[in-house]
């Protein structure tokens, strides 16, 4: 838990936005402020929520999981057939209506199907079939998660993860991880972290559906390798490939449920998000972002996923 001592350090370094749990004092708030306040501290007690909506609320909860529950959690399959079968296929289909620039050569999506990680990584590594793969430093393949069952994915690099090479880096990998640190998740260790595209769109333009239709072929497969048991998705590209749906949807629409996205064989739950780009340039969403992690423990609770939150 952040303390006032930690905090005042985290402040001075300029590390932050600082994610505090909803029930929690912000450790910096003067005494004046504290009671000034007040009032919008009260919330909502667990008794008062409805009991499908708080499988994280028992009485004797620790602080830790005393939180509110977004709205009530529902589970959906992806939303039409095929979703499960072709995670890209909503983008594909949007593609229909424009000339298609880039599409995936036969045989590296053929040789995708069934390589390894490392044989993957290096198709990547050679693919031209966009400008953006002349046009990049770095493609930017994953961050994996020593022992993650749980998988991230995102849009594409930015300018610091294409130096880099390394997904989220840049001013949103510092909220993305100060976001998971809340929930006791570590870079690197617990979370493997993807995105749709592996390269840099130039100017960090929006990719386009076809981009993200060529690049699924290498998302999808790493998916197929991880075999995760849940998924987080980032933003509207993460969200409309992997659970087909029209590429102008509003992701403000889709959170709050969980789908099931098909990766391989099996059906992996999957919960949505804004980006945190999208947070840095809109911080009053911050709070709907909050309530998406408080789902997203919730559904890695009940994949039987669970984190240790560290103090130090
Ligand atoms: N935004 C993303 O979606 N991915 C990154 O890796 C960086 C920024």
């Amino acid at each position: 838990m952040l303390d006032t001592a930690r905090s005042r350090i985290w402040e001075a370094m300029q590390i932050g936005p600082q994610w505090l749990l909803r029930d929690t004092e912000d450790p910096l708030l003067d005494e004046m402020t504290k009671k000034r306040l007040a009032p919008a501290l009260v919330r909502e007690t667990p008794a008062q929520a409805p009991a499908a909506a708080r499988p994280f609320a028992p009485a004797s909860a620790s602080p830790a999981s005393r939180v509110a529950p977004p709205r009530t959690p529902v589970t959906h399959r992806a939303p039409r057939a095929g979703a499960a079968t072709h995670p890209t296929a909503g983008a594909a289909r949007a593609a229909d209506n424009v000339i298609p620039i880039v599409s995936m050569p036969e045989a590296t999506a053929a040789a995708a199907k069934t390589a390894d990680w490392e044989t993957l990584r290096g198709l990547a590594d050679a693919c031209r079939v966009c400008p953006m793969g002349s046009t990049r430093q770095h493609m930017v393949f994953a961050e994996e998660g020593r022992e993650a069952r749980f998988v991230i994915v995102g849009e594409a690099p930015g300018g610091e993860e294409d130096f880099q090479g390394i997904p989220f880096v840049g001013k949103s990998g510092q909220l993305l991880t100060a976001m998971l640190n809340v929930l006791g998740i570590e870079r690197r260790k617990d979370v493997t972290i993807l995105n749709v595209l592996k390269c840099r769109p130039p100017g960090n333009r929006n990719p386009k559906p076809d981009e993200v239709a060529a690049c699924s072929v290498f998302l999808r497969r790493q998916l197929e390798i991880l075999q995760p048991d849940v998924l987080f998705l980032m933003g509207r590209f993460a969200v409309t490939s992997l659970l087909n749906l029209p590429p102008d949807s509003s992701i403000g629409r889709t959170r709050g449920t969980i789908y099931e996205v098909r990766v391989g064989a099996k059906m992996v739950p999957a919960v949505t998000t804004y980006h945190p780009s999208y947070l840095l340039r809109r911080p009053e969403e911050k709070a709907k972002a909050w309530e998406d992690l408080v789902l997203l423990k919730q559904t890695l609770a009940r994949a039987g996923i669970t984190f240790e939150k560290k103090d130090a």
